[in-house]
């Protein structure tokens, strides 16, 4: 039995009275090239188990990282400021702006490229996934914001679509993961908000009956796609039994809710067995690799981060014991467990500016089969979910008292929650000043300064964009394609709060948004390089704007009994489902 599953409940507030944050000066210095992958070509062998063991018996994060430890002491509301006064009431002219925007993208989808899965607004075409034909990606993941914007018309184009048009008899191959979050979390939610339209659930159950295939493996974790029409899992070209850890385990709110919808049990079974693994195989250091074998259900020695292939594993813990009313006590303990990993191991603090922001670790292969993790000071903008995703754990997790006020006090939460709800708060404004460019976007990725890294520090930030030297070549971390993480954290930091500097945020980000984004003759495209007020467009309209960004926003700016967070919880692609008390119950500890 792991270390995790012997740990009581509320243990982590008896234990940890100290926080620990990483002082980067005591880093070892990040070399100046990345490392060749470690999934290059050699994987097929997996020498990786004799390695994993010899990982398994040494505290090697501790080690590498020794730490100064700083006590997180003051309480604050938020930092920087307390609020004076919670208003909720909608801000209506900033919302109606939100909905004006949502139009403009749809209206032009549906002109040019109307059942294609995705769109292109300056070409003013669509594409599909597949050679096969479309299974309705961009619809699907549009339908509920129209929903909760109360867009009748489009909403009635947009169903008539699905009942008369989708198919899932496509003969290509889809990624498990994105179908599942974009396309059945779509259809599941457009079911609730339609006050149950069969069709919605009759579509759910036909694609989530031919994406059961994934499962069937030795392990139970899925393989990363599917053939919709052939139902059989399908795994990445040269990678076989290669699963990544946020793709596996980003699938049980879905099937779980239509489980409960269905009183088939079978959708559940299939998605529990998943954390059933991912928790036996649980490391000393507590943190997830990006990477695990379908074959035995193990950690593959790989990238440790908050990001892609990461990023909502941390997220679905918690919000799968948001989902369950808080019945299941099993992934309470497993967030518990990471939120702790990440404060002891990935939190770092900037050397101008004093941010946090979270590092990398990158395995290297070093003779006697030995690892050293290496420093690598990035973080995705996809990190930017987890400063709202810790504020929120705080008031569940970390609460004190089932129903925290808004904002909490101090005596509401545990030390753990503390600690979760500043690091939260933190993150947020490192996310914003990310923000803090010349076109006021985020680029995909920015790298942090850390001591003797023989940078020069250029301007005022902890942050820099690497490798974008020139404005005829931007690098690929300059682009912002219309990403939702940070209005999605600074929405569920609103509703905790009442603090109107995150309406404040959100708007700037939606101005820029509007200023650099949006194609006149209709929809929005992503900006190559956010540190360029000239920077071209790229040609793509991603889904996640309908069914993330601008639901996130329009949320930001509603009231607050529009979707209160303790009656919904949301996938990861931001289709809310409503909480419920399970009568399935999930069969491990
Ligand atoms: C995409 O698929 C849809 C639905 O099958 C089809 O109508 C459309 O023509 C396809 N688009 C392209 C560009 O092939
Ligand atoms: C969740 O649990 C609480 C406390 O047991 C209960 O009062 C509430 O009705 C439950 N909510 C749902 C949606 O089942």
């Amino acid at each position: 039995m792991s270390e995790a599953t012997l740990r009581k409940r509320g243990a982590l507030d008896a234990t940890d009275d100290d926080v620990e944050t990483v002082d980067a000066s005591k880093l070892e210095q990040p070399r100046k090239h990345r490392p060749r992958p470690f999934f290059s070509k050699t994987l097929g062998s997996l020498v990786v188990s004799i390695i994993l063991f010899l990982w398994l018996q040494t505290d090697f994060l501790q080690n590498l990282l020794g730490s100064r430890i700083s006590t997180v002491k003051e309480w604050e509301v938020v930092p920087g400021g307390v609020v004076r006064q919670v208003d909720f009431s909608a801000d209506i002219p900033k919302r109606d702006a939100i909905v004006k925007a949502f139009k403009h993208a749809w209206a032009a989808y549906e002109r040019d490229a109307m059942g294609n899965d995705e769109y292109h607004p300056i070409e003013k075409k669509g594409s599909n996934l597949t050679e096969a034909g479309g299974i309705g990606y961009f619809i699907v993941d549009s339908i509920d914001t129209m929903q909760i914007m109360g867009l009748q018309e489009e909403y009635e184009s947009a169903r008539n679509w699905v009942a008369n048009k989708q198919s899932f008899e496509r003969d290509g191959n889809f990624n498990t993961f994105e179908t599942t979050i974009r396309v059945l979390g779509g259809l599941l939610s457009a079911y609730h908000f339609s006050d149950d339209d069969p069709i919605f659930l009759e579509r759910a159950q036909d694609l989530a009956d031919r994406l059961l295939s994934a499962f069937d493996t030795p392990s139970g974790l899925p393989k990363p796609m599917v053939n919709l029409k052939m139902r059989t899992g399908v795994n990445d070209a040269g990678y076989a039994s290669l699963v990544s850890t946020a793709e596996a385990s980003t699938l049980q709110l879905e099937l779980r809710y239509l489980s409960f919808l269905t009183d088939n049990d079978e959708y559940w079974h299939k998605a529990e067995k998943v954390m059933k693994v991912i928790k036996a195989a649980r490391l000393p250091s507590g943190l997830a690799p990006i990477y695990m074998s379908a074959d035995n259900g193990q950690f593959l020695i790989s990238d440790i981060r908050l990001g892609s292939r990461s990023d909502s594993y941390y997220e679905y813990l918690l919000k799968q014991y948001i989902q369950t009313n808080r019945t299941e006590s099993v992934y309470r303990e497993m967030y518990e467990d990471a939120m702790q990993a990440i404060h002891k191991t990935l939190l770092l603090k900037g050397v101008k500016k004093h941010m946090t922001w979270t590092a990398e670790l990158l395995p290297q292969h070093r003779p006697a089969n030995q690892i050293d993790w290496q420093l690598q000071p990035k973080q995705d903008h996809l990190v930017c979910f987890l400063g709202g995703s810790l504020m929120l754990g705080a008031t569940v997790t970390g609460a004190r008292v089932r129903s925290v006020p808004i904002p909490p006090t101090a005596s509401d939460l545990s030390i753990a929650g503390k600690r979760d709800w500043m690091t939260g708060s933190q993150l947020i404004e490192t996310c914003m000043d990310t923000y803090d460019t010349p076109t006021g976007l985020a680029p995909e990725i920015a790298h942090f300064y850390v001591p003797d890294d023989g940078r020069e520090r250029v301007g005022e930030q902890d942050w820099y964009i690497k490798g974008n030297e020139s404005p005829d070549n931007p690098s690929y971390d300059a682009r912002y394609i219309l990403r939702p993480e940070t209005v999605e954290s600074l929405f569920i930091a609103f509703r905790l709060t009442g603090d109107i500097r995150y309406r404040d945020y959100g708007w700037k980000i939606f101005q820029a948004i509007e200023k650099y984004c949006r194609v006149e003759t209709g929809g929005y495209a992503s900006i190559l390089d956010v540190s360029n007020a000239q920077s071209k467009l790229e040609d793509k309209m991603e889904t996640f704007l309908m069914s993330e960004t601008l639901k996130y926003l329009y949320l930001l700016f509603s009231d607050a009994n529009v979707l209160p967070l303790n009656e919904y919880v949301f996938n990861t692609e931001a289709h809310p489902f409503p909480v419920f008390t399970p009568s399935i119950r999930t069969g491990f500890s």
